[in-house]
Order: structure tokens, then sequence, then C-alpha cells
């Protein structure tokens, strides 16, 4: 295969860069052999380049490349792949502005938040797997003077990661860095309306020099290239990052093909729980941002409102006031805080769901939709009166919240706790006794206490019930990447 020249780019900001289109395998971008993809600007709605898609066969030539390239990571000086890690992180730090930029005219978010959100997350996230690398180990048991007994944790050697569309670089960052620290190979599956920044990052792989084959990046459809990854039958665990429907796929591919680990973070309805006692407006500022950023695209926005009867309405004026005052625009223009939605059909099930909503009864108390600009904009909403068989109950993937009173903890404990997912949750409260009670009550991955969202590189992140399996972040993922090896010595004792 030929090496593909970078397609030369002008962003909105009026920088220029180079933009790899190829796929990117053995430390060359090359073509594809399935249909090449065109990737849109959601805010102007113009193709920005087309991208080099991978077949199945394309994924043969990817696992083997890593298949190759396995052995030699795994025996690399862990330092070694520490210092590669390192070097990742300064590269991405020269090239932020860059790499955010790039995210934003991809997926539409503001420019303001993928520099200061994404591009930050993703250089902690390579510095603190570099520190990882070389702090991996296994224990020795006690088995008596005749047997010793220790473990080790081992790479799985190729792992298929796939990612979505919403935080495209930090999610592509949350992937690669620790499978990489742990000595594992990688072919990972950008998503295909936000392909950009997942191919530049492979430019950055080759310049920091990692070897050709460690770590291989495609883009392409789920169908076929997402598919190919889930069930090759050389790739010994995948990784995935979307939505639940998808991810019950994945398991049974994986099940059906070679019982590759699988590790899911998938959907969320998480609660965000507003107890009388809290700080009243950091709580009314943490519920708004807490669904509207990132145009309510997240895996964890707190979707669900509730707040304590004595302060319901006047949470609900404050709500509606800040919610008037979200900033909505191109994401370029410095003050924007709310872009388009990332795609056409991604904003069509928005809008179903807001007008099945509606036919169902449910009140809007603020936004309710259509946007004074156009386009692939969805005003901010607030929604009340929503029943339990309400289309609102779904999760949304949009700037779309649903509020409700309660009046006592049981009662919030039952409602927050009623859905499948598990992902997030979040309260507001000065009771110490509140908070401590909540946080052992909900059934949520993460508990977030007088504050909402954010993701630390330390701190496990993941779902319970169908938001998923296993957990990315801190050292949690260490055991993800890795598989546990017993070595048991029956010893001589110097005995003849
Ligand atoms: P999706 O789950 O279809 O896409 C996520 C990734 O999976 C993409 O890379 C896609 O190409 C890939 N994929 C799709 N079908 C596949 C298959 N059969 N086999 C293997 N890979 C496959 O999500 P989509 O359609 O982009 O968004 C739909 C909904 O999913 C959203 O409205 C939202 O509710 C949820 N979602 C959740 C995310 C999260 O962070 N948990 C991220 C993106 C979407
Ligand atoms: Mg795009």
């Amino acid at each position: 295969m030929s090496t593909l020249a970078a397609t030369q780019i002008s962003l909105p900001n009026g920088k220029t860069y180079a933009q790899p289109t190829g796929l990117f395998i053995n430390n060359e971008f090359v073509a594809g052999s399935d249909a090449k993809i065109d990737t849109i600007d959601p805010y102007t709605g113009k193709v920005i380049c087309a991208m080099e898609a991978a077949s199945a066969a394309d994924i043969d030539v990817a696992v083997a490349a890593a298949e190759k390239a396995k052995r030699g990571w795994r025996d690399t000086l862990p330092a070694q792949r520490a210092a590669l890690l390192n070097k990742m992180a300064d590269l991405i730090e020269r090239d932020a502005d860059i790499i955010a930029a790039i995210d934003s005219t991809d997926n539409g978010k503001a420019f303001t938040m993928a520099r200061h959100v994404d591009l930050v997350g993703a250089i902690s996230c390579f510095r603190f797997y570099a520190g990882y690398a070389d702090k991996i180990h296994g224990q020795t048991m006690e088995l008596g003077r005749d047997m010793h007994g220790y473990t080790k944790r081992e790479p799985y050697g190729v792992c298929g990661q796939i990612i979505p569309w919403n935080f495209p670089f930090l999610m592509w960052a949350w992937k690669v860095a620790p499978a990489l620290a742990t000595g594992n190979v990688i072919v990972l599956k950008s998503a295909e309306q936000t392909p950009l920044s997942c191919a530049y990052g492979a430019s950055l792989i080759k310049e920091a020099g990692f070897p050709p084959g460690v770590a291989n990046f495609v883009t392409g459809l789920g169908k076929t290239t997402g598919v190919a990854i889930a069930t090759h039958m050389k790739i010994r665990k995948v990784a995935f990052t979307g939505s639940t429907l998808v991810g019950r796929q994945i398991m049974k591919m994986a099940a059906e093909s070679n019982l590759k680990k699988v590790s899911l973070e998938l959907g969320g309805k998480s609660p965000h729980i507003i107890f009388a006692d809290a700080d009243f407006d950091k709580a009314v500022e943490t519920v708004a941002n807490g669904i509207y950023f990132n145009q309510g695209q997240v895996c964890v926005a707190g979707s669900r409102a509730f707040v304590e009867a004595p302060i319901y309405d006047k949470f609900l004026e404050a709500l509606k006031a800040r919610t008037a005052q979200v900033k909505s625009g191109n994401p370029f223009d410095p003050t924007t805080y709310h872009g388009p939605q990332v795609s056409a059909i991604q904003c069509e099930r928005i809008n179903a769901l807001i007008e099945g909503g509606v036919k169902a009864g449910a009140k809007v108390v603020a936004g309710g939709g259509k946007h004074e600009l156009g386009g692939l904009f969805i005003s901010p909403t607030v929604f009340s009166d929503v029943t339990g068989t309400s289309p609102l109950q779904n999760e949304i993937f949009g700037p779309v919240l649903v509020i409700s009173p309660f009046k006592t903890i049981e009662e919030v404990v039952a409602i927050a706790n009623d859905t499948e997912y598990g992902l997030a949750s979040g309260l507001h409260t000065s009771s110490i006794d509140t908070a401590l009670r909540m946080a052992d009550e909900l059934e949520a991955g993460t508990v977030w206490i007088n504050h909402y969202g954010g993701a630390s590189p330390q701190l496990p992140f993941g779902g319970y019930k169908q938001s998923g399996i296993g957990r990315e972040n801190g050292d949690a993922v260490i055991g993800e990447y890795t598989q546990i090896k017993t070595v048991s010595i029956a010893r001589n004792n110097n005995k003849k």
C-alpha cells in the first residue's frame, strides 16, 4: 500500500493545517477499501473532507500489523513506554489549539470547551498513564516453605477500540493511553461523524516514535468497520463507548466470535437532585451546565432533575431565566457556549422525542426545540409534568431536561433509581448526613456531590446496570487492559 499525502485544511479560525485522511496502519497513512466517508461541519453543513474508510479486509491488515508488533511492545521496558506516552502528552499540548479547532469544526462543539475540557483532559490522561506504565505489578502469595506463588498482570495483546463522536479526541485519549501503557497493541475506530482528530492524533503517534503496528487508527461505519473489529478472531479485547443498543450487539459479537473481553461505556439518564438546604444559585448553575454542556451530547448528562418541593417553584423560575442566557452561536466565537448538534440524524432524533413528549402531555417550561439560529441548533429546553411512559424518559442526548418536585428522601431515591441506566448522579445539599446517605443509596457509577460532571484521570468512570461494564480511568482501567497470570513453583529447599 502506498502512503497517502495529507490534505491542507483551512479551519474557521483562519489557521491551516495538514489533515491525514488515510487509515493509519503500521505507522503509514494508507487508502481504505470501503467507500470514502465525507465528514461534515455541523455548523456550516459543508463537507470538510473525505476520509478513507476501513473494510473488514483492511481491519485484517491492521490486526496483522498489531499482531506483529505485539511481542516487541509487550517486552519494551515500561519506562520506555512511559517516555513515549509523556512525549505524546507533550505533542498534544503543543498542538492543543489545532486539535481543539479540529474537534470544534468536525463536531460543532464550542472551541473554548474543546480547548479547556477535551484537550486538557486528553493531555492529563496521557500524563497519568505514562506514570502508570512502570507501576503495574502483581502479588506474591504465602504458600508455605514448599511452594512459591505470584501473579503478573499481562496485556491482552490486540485490543479493538470503538469510540463515539461526542468527545472525539478525549475518548481517543481515554482508550489509547491506558491500553498502550499496559503493553497492549491497538486497532481503534473513530466515529464516522468525527474522524479528523483521530487521524491527526495518529500522526502524533508516529512523530512521538511509537514502533510501527503498535497503534493503528481507522474510521468507517459501525456496521462494517465496527462489526469487523467486534467479531475479529485475533482481537482479544474490545472497548466500546456509545449507545446501549450497540453495546449489547458488541457483547453478542464478542461472545459469538472468540469470547473476547468486553468493556462498555454506554448511555444514561442521570438524576440530578436538589435538596432545599442546597446553595440555591450554585445548584441552578450546576443543573444548567449538567444538561446543556456539549449540547447535551454527554453520556453523563444530568437529564432528570429532582427538586425538593419547598423550593421547586423558585427553582423552576431561576432555571428558566438561566436557560434563556445560554449563549448559542458560531462554535469559534469565544463567547459561544452552545453549538449545533453533531448531525441531522441526531437533530431529528431529539426533535422526535421532544414532539412525542409534548404529545404525551409534558409541559414546556423553557425552550421547546426550535432554535432561532435554525440549522442543527436545538434550543435548550426544560420539561415538567413528564409521565412514566413519556418518550422524554429515554436518553435524549440533547439539551433537554426533565424536571419534577419531590417530598421525601425515600421518594427521590426510588425515582432516581427507577431506570435501567446507572451511569452517573448528582446531588446538592448542605447536610453531610443527606450527602453520605444519598451516596450510599444511588445506583450509579459516579455520585457528584455539590458539583456535577467533569472527569479526572484519577477517578474511575463507568456505569451500573445497562450503562456499562467495566471502568475507564483511575487504576480500575489497568484491570480492564491486563489479565492476571498465576505462577506457582514447587520449591526444593536445597534437598538433593
Ligand atoms: P452508536 O452507538 O451507533 O455509535 C458509537 C460508535 O459505535 C461509532 O463509532 C459507530 O460507528 C459504532 N458502531 C455503530 N454500530 C456498530 C456496530 N453494529 N458494531 C460496531 N460498532 C458500531 O451511537 P450513534 O448512533 O452515533 O448515537 C445514537 C445514540 O447513542 C445517541 O443518541 C446517544 O443516546 C447514544 N450515544 C452515547 C454515547 C456515550 O458517550 N455513551 C456516545 C454517542 C452516542
Ligand atoms: Mg463531522
